[in-house]
């Protein structure tokens, strides 16, 4: 299995990728850690030491940033409820192991062999960004940062940005330019991750303990998107996760990505498709599609192992 440092900000979607990970085999999750991003931290933090208690996990679970490096703290409530988690009501986690997500990151990847540690991240990128800034040296011991963030066209927060890259754009340029290897789950990917009323069906249909029925639950308490004309929403975190479980469902392309740090466009991730820059370093993978069907039936498969 990927030794595996997850970072996220729960989040309906992110509960779900946390469900997942921690139901793959093919995942070994070490860590944790949380930001501020859907709701504050003071919300994302106790939401996701219940998921991660809601599963029987012993994983640590570490609070971090509660604001991006540069401006201030927003949240998306309207999408995730003030809860964060669409007024689903998990039973309380465990508590939080002490200290600080930048320190937990490096200490992790300080015991970690090179090229031997997945960093994953679904929220607001500060947490990552911070912990490979303090440390540059640790570098070497990331295979691949593998990140739910930014659009190739229209954004969600902004017409130009998708809201993780948006939350923290300095972050996100951390990350894309620190030299290793980026897989990039965007907007266009996580729309395909298409949650319609037949799907949230029939994962209730699916034989499963209390993480399956509350994932449904999560999964009907987000509001259609006007996006989508009110049809569905996009699943969006748990697609960087079913990148290191089954590869095999989606179709990728090496592309040069940066993103927009000044004006209007702030946040806006520019992700050359095409190749048109010839001189630009190919530093990202771009997950161009993904078989939703393959990605809906493996997530119902693997929830039903958690407890
Ligand atoms: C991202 O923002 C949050 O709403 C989700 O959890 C996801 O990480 C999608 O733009
Ligand atoms: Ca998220």
């Amino acid at each position: 299995p990927r030794l595996v440092l997850l970072d996220c900000d729960p989040g309906t979607d992110d509960a779900i990728a946390l469900w997942l990970a921690l139901a793959s085999p093919e995942i070994d999750l070490r860590l944790v850690t949380v930001a501020g991003g859907n709701v504050g931290l003071a919300q994302t933090l106790p939401n996701a030491l219940a998921v991660v208690g809601l599963a029987g996990a012993r994983v640590p679970v570490v609070a971090g940033a509660d604001r991006p490096l540069v401006g201030r703290f927003r949240s998306e409530t309207d999408v995730h409820g003030a809860d964060g988690l669409g007024g689903v009501v998990l039973p309380p986690g465990p508590p939080a192991t002490p200290g600080l997500a930048v320190d937990a990151i490096r200490d992790a990847l300080r015991g970690a062999a090179p090229g031997s540690v997945t960093l994953v991240g679904i929220g607001p990128a500060t947490n990552v960004a911070l912990a490979l800034s303090a440390e540059p040296a640790l570098l070497d011991r990331v295979a691949e940062i593998v990140l739910m963030t930014g659009a190739l066209g229209e954004g969600n927060w902004t017409q130009a940005a998708e809201f993780n890259a948006a939350m923290d754009p300095e972050a996100l340029a951390v990350l894309l330019s620190c030299g290793r290897p980026v897989v990039l789950a965007t907007l266009d990917l996580t729309a395909q991750a298409f949650v319609t009323p037949a799907r949230i069906a029939a994962l209730r249909a699916v034989p499963g303990g209390a993480c399956l029925r509350a994932a449904a639950e999560i999964l009907a308490a987000v509001p259609p998107s006007r996006r989508f004309g009110f049809k569905g929403v996009a699943l969006h975190d748990p697609c960087a996760i079913a990148w290191l479980v089954a590869p095999g469902l989606f179709a990728t392309r090496e592309v040069a990505a940066a993103v927009v740090l000044d004006g209007a466009d702030r946040g806006r991730t520019r992700i050359d498709r095409w190749g048109r820059d010839k001189a630009a370093a190919r530093n990202a993978l771009f997950l161009e599609s993904l078989d939703a069907d393959g990605f809906f039936a493996m997530l119902a498969e693997r929830l039903s192992r958690l407890p």
